[in-house]
């Protein structure tokens, strides 16, 4: 007797608030430069967001204590008590302005799905961090990107600012130091975008800091600019990057209280309350010396001003010194006309396919023409990769002539 036959499963159909939602290029890339790496490729990856700097031994062993003391179980929702009151006695206000969540990104995250209804609108400058506008659209938002090119220092000025903002705007995405560029903006330059915002009392404004000790000048914040937008701001930080913690997953918003129950609502849903061990470890960092800090950011300083002056010196490259963060965002339109390369994906791809260096193209940021070299690497990394970077380059310029000559 044969067997009745079993009916094979459709494909898997994705909801259509994730229908063109696909992991990151940066994870792409980097995982392609893993997989080349593993084939035994020599790979030099100056892709990935986090610093290369070991996470504090003390946070370390504050974990390890915390664990051992029994802190194993499920912590409260919006945070221990213990970090939130750090967190809100360094930014003086209460814990109830307080979340701690899994990473900065689980903040951002719970605040679109908290605010937004199908077709709300997020205004944002690009470029922009990648998932912003892929979270907005999981949010079943709509990210309304505005121009920021190099001409204007990468900033959103309070024209644009002004022209973009409708009935359906909920919220503005402001990041600075910003992912990629590294750009800050004066404490002249936020005024004047928040005085944009006061006639528009229905947009919230969320800031993300998550570079702010990772700066290499001063920082003028939002916050201290414009208090009276307090009541409709959510500023997002985290010891992901200064801390040299982005393993850890511990990430905090500060806002007023209702718009803080109300991400504590969606984050109770999705994950309950961040890991408690990697809690405890996040208070040692910002309650334990923070002298590595300053050590930190002058390396980092030092591997800028490396990569800056190397990217430079290649033709058809122009690079903006960056005020903060540890990325560089070079313009390369004149190189890809060189090596006659369409797009800056199709050079990131060559690259690393003919070089073994992956980096990052910047359309993945919202801005074509550019591409995102992580300087959060050793100098020797840095160096190998801008001389790969110099030969693809410069090899491009001899086959281009060539090719004119034929
Ligand atoms: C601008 C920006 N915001 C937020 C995050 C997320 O930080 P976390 O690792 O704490 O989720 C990143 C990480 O790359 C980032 O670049």
């Amino acid at each position: 007797m044969t067997p009745p036959s079993i009916p094979t499963p459709p494909p898997f159909r994705r909801a259509a608030r994730i229908a063109r939602i696909e992991l990151s290029e940066i994870v792409q890339l980097t995982e392609r430069a893993a997989r080349l790496r593993a084939e035994g490729q020599d790979v030099i990856a100056l892709s990935t967001g986090e610093p290369d700097f070991p996470t504090p031994a003390h946070v370390i062993e504050a974990a390890h204590q915390a664990a051992l003391a029994g802190q194993t179980r499920y912590p409260a929702t919006l945070g221990t008590p213990a970090l939130r009151d750090r967190i809100a006695a360094q930014a003086g206000v209460e814990r109830g302005n307080v979340i701690v969540s899994t990473g900065a990104k689980q903040v951002i995250a719970n605040a679109m799905l908290a605010s937004l209804d199908p077709g709300d609108e997020v205004v944002m400058p690009a470029p922009y961090w990648t998932s912003y506008s892929d979270i907005v659209a999981m949010a079943e938002g709509v990210p309304v990107v505005l121009d920021c090119p190099a001409g204007s220092g990468f900033r959103l000025s309070p024209e644009q600012l002004a022209a973009a903002l409708t009935p359906k705007t909920r919220w503005l995405m402001l990041n600075a130091p910003a992912n990629p560029t590294g750009c800050l903006y004066s404490a002249a330059e936020l005024r004047a975008l928040a005085d944009v915002l006061v006639a528009h009392p229905q947009v919230m404004i969320l800031m993300d800091e998550i570079y702010d000790l990772l700066a290499y000048g001063p920082v003028a914040t939002l916050r201290e600019v414009a208090p009276e937008l307090a009541g409709r701001m959510l500023v997002v930080n985290g010891v992901s990057k200064a801390y040299a913690m982005t393993g850890w997953r511990i990430g905090w918003g500060i806002g007023p209280a209702g718009m803080i129950a109300a991400l504590g609502a969606v984050q109770g849903q999705v994950t309950s309350g961040a890991c408690s061990i990697a809690q405890a470890a996040a208070l040692a960092a910002l309650s334990g010396p923070q002298e590595l800090l300053a050590e930190r950011r002058e390396i980092l300083r030092a591997r800028r001003d490396l990569v800056v002056e190397g990217l430079n010196a290649l033709p058809g490259i122009t690079c903006p010194s960056p005020d903060g963060a540890f990325y560089v965002f070079p313009n390369i339109e004149g190189a890809m006309a060189r090596l006659r390369l369409e797009s800056c994906a199709a050079f990131c791809a060559e690259l690393l396919e003919q070089e073994g260096l992956a980096l990052v193209p910047g359309r993945a940021f919202g801005l074509p023409g550019h591409l995102r070299l992580s300087f959060a690497y050793g100098t020797a990394d840095l160096e190998a990769g801008l001389a790969r970077l110099a030969r693809f380059v410069t090899a491009g310029m001899a086959t281009a002539q060539d090719g004119d000559r034929a």
